[in-house]
C-alpha cells in the first residue's frame, strides 16, 4: 500500500554551494511505496492519482531526507561529553578504555540498540560508523541496522600499535579478521563494510598495507580513517613516519588514498594534500561540534567546497558533543562564521543529507527526495519550542522559517522518522 506523506517537502535539483539556494525545491507531497519515494508534486494531483493511498498529513512541517551522518564512533556512544582533554590524551583518557569494553558481545549489541535509538530519535537514518578493533562489535551493529532496516556502514577499526593491549590487532589479524567481516555483511540488505585503519599513529606501516591490499581488491568498499585533526597529532604522524612527504602521504603510500577514501577532519591540510585529495576526489568530512569540543580548528568549508572538494557533515560521536545533525548543522554554520563565511541554510541542509550521502557515493540511494530514491524521510516540526517558535513566527521564506530550527533545534524538532518506507518513530 502506498503513503502520501502531505507538508512542505524539501528537496534538492543541485548542490548549492554551486547553484545557490534555488537548488532547494518545495512541494506539497511525496508518495511513497515499497520503500521507495515514487512522486513528488501537489497535494491534489497526488491525491487525486492515487486515491487509495494512506495519508499523513504533516501541516506546515517540513518532510525531508532523513540525515545522513558521514562519521561516526557508535562505541563512543556512553563517553560523549567527557570533559577536559585534547585529542591524544581524549584517547587515551575515555576512548580507549571504553572501546574495551566491547570484547563482551552483549555489551556491544546492548550499544548498538541504544545508539540507532538515539539517532533515529535525533532525524538520522544513515550512518558511517566505526565499530572497534573486536569483530562482534561490527556483527551488533550491522545485526541491529538489519533488523530495523536501515542503511548504514560500518568496519572493525584496526589498531596494531599505539593502544592499549586488548585493543591491538596485528596487521595478518586486522586483514584477516576484516576480510571475513567484509564477506559476511557487505552488500548484505542496506549494509555495507567500511575499511576501516583507525589513522596513521595506531597503524604500523605493515597493516597500512595489508589494508591498502585488502581495499584493491574490494573496490566496492569505501574506507575510512581519521586525517590532520590536531596540530600535536601531525607533529606525532612526522615523527612516526619520517619519509612521509605528509599526513595524507601516510596513507597514500599504502595505497589508501583514493575515490571512495573518507577522510574525517581534515582540517589542517598541507597544499599537496588539498590537491591530492581534490584529484582522486576522496570525501573529507566536517566534524564541527567535535573540532570545537576537543579544540582541533576550524575546517575550511568555504575555500574546500570552492576548489569542488567532495564533503559530507558528520557528529564524530562521541568526540563530537551531539547526536543531532541539526545541532551538527549550527556548528558547521559556526565554525565557518569564525572563518569569514555565513553558510546559507539550504547549505547546511544540503550538507546533513544529500552531502553525505554523496561523501558516501550513495547519492543515487538515499539523501534526497526524488522518484526512485529510497525513502528514508525525517519531518521537522518548525515550532519545537517556544524560543524556536517566536523565531520562526516572523519567517517571510522557508530558510528563514528553518534557520531557527537549525541553530537551536534538537530530537524536539523530530516529528516522525521514515526508515525504508515505513513509520519508524
Ligand atoms: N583519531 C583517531 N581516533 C579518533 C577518534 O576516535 N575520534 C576522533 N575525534 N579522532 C580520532
Ligand atoms: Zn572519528
Amino acid at each position: 500500500m502506498a503513503d502520501l506523506l502531505l507538508g512542505q517537502v524539501l528537496s534538492f535539483s543541485a548542490d548549492p554551494f554551486e547553484a545557490g539556494p534555488e537548488a532547494a525545491r518545495i512541494d506539497e507531497a511525496v508518495l511513497v511505496e515499497a520503500g521507495r519515494i515514487v512522486a513528488t508534486g501537489s497535494r491534489d494531483a497526488l491525491t487525486r492519482a492515487h486515491p487509495q493511498a494512506q495519508v499523513t498529513d504533516y501541516g506546515t512541517s517540513v518532510i525531508s531526507a532523513g540525515f545522513v551522518d558521514a562519521h561516526v564512533h557508535y562505541p563512543q556512544t556512553a563517553i560523549i561529553a567527557s570533559w577536559g582533554k585534547r585529542l591524544i590524551d581524549w584517547l587515551n583518557s575515555y576512548t580507549f578504555p571504553e572501546e574495551m569494553r566491547f570484547a563482551d558481545p552483549a555489551y556491544a549489541q546492548a550499544v548498538a540498540n541504544r545508539y540507532l535509538d538515539l539517532t533515529r530519535a535525533h532525524g538520522t537514518t544513515s550512518v558511517c560508523s566505526y565499530a572497534t578493533i573486536h569483530p562482534a562489535s561490527v556483527d551488533a551493529l550491522m545485526g541491529a541496522a538489519q533488523a530495523r532496516g536501515q542503511r548504514i556502514w560500518t568496519g572493525k577499526t584496526c589498531m596494531d600499535r599505539n593502544a592499549p593491549e586488548g585493543l591491538r590487532d596485528t596487521a595478518q589479524s586486522a586483514h584477516d579478521d576484516s576480510a571475513a567481516l567484509l564477506a559476511k555483511w557487505h552488500g548484505v540488505d542496506r549494509l555495507s563494510y567500511v575499511i576501516t585503519p583507525r589513522f596513521s599513529p595506531t597503524s604500523t606501516p605493515e597493516q597500512l598495507e595489508a589494508m591498502g591490499a585488502l581495499w584493491a581488491t574490494n573496490p566496492s568498499c569505501l574506507m575510512q580513517t581519521h586525517l590532520s585533526e590536531q596540530t600535536d597529532e601531525i607533529a606525532w604522524v612526522k615523527d612516526l613516519f619520517p619519509d612521509a612527504r605528509d599526513y595524507l602521504d601516510t596513507y597514500e603510500r599504502f595505497g589508501l588514498l583514493g575515490k571512495g577514501g573518507l577522510y574525517g577532519h581534515a582540517i589542517h591540510l598541507e597544499p599537496r594534500e588539498k590537491d591530492r585529495l581534490r584529484e582522486v576526489d576522496g570525501s573529507l568530512i566536517h566534524c564541527p561540534t567535535s573540532n570545537t569540543f576537543i579544540g582541533s580548528g576550524l575546517f575550511d568549508m568555504a575555500g574546500l567546497k570552492s576548489a569542488g572538494h567532495r564533503v559530507g557533515l558528520a557528529t564524530d560521536t562521541g568526540g563530537g558533543s551531539s547526536f543531532s545533525m541539526l545541532r551538527t548543522m549550527a556548528a558547521a554554520y559556526e565554525v565557518s562564521q569564525l572563518r569569514g563565511h555565513a553558510l546559507h541554510p539550504a547549505q547546511l541542509w544540503w550538507l546533513a543529507t544529500q552531502g553525505s550521502a554523496r561523501s558516501l557515493h550513495a547519492d543515487h540511494q538515499i539523501g534526497n527526495i526524488a522518484p526512485g530514491l529510497e525513502a528514508d524521510l525525517v519531518v521537522i516540526d518548525l515550532a519545537s519550542t517556544p524560543a524556536i517558535a517566536q523565531a520562526s513566527a516572523r519567517a517571510d521564506t522557508l530558510w528563514q522559517a528553518l534557520f531557527p530550527t537549525i541553530m537551536m533545534g534538537d530530537d524536539r524538532a523530530v516529528q516522525a522518522v521514515w526508515i525504508g518506507g515505513k513509520r519508524a518513530a
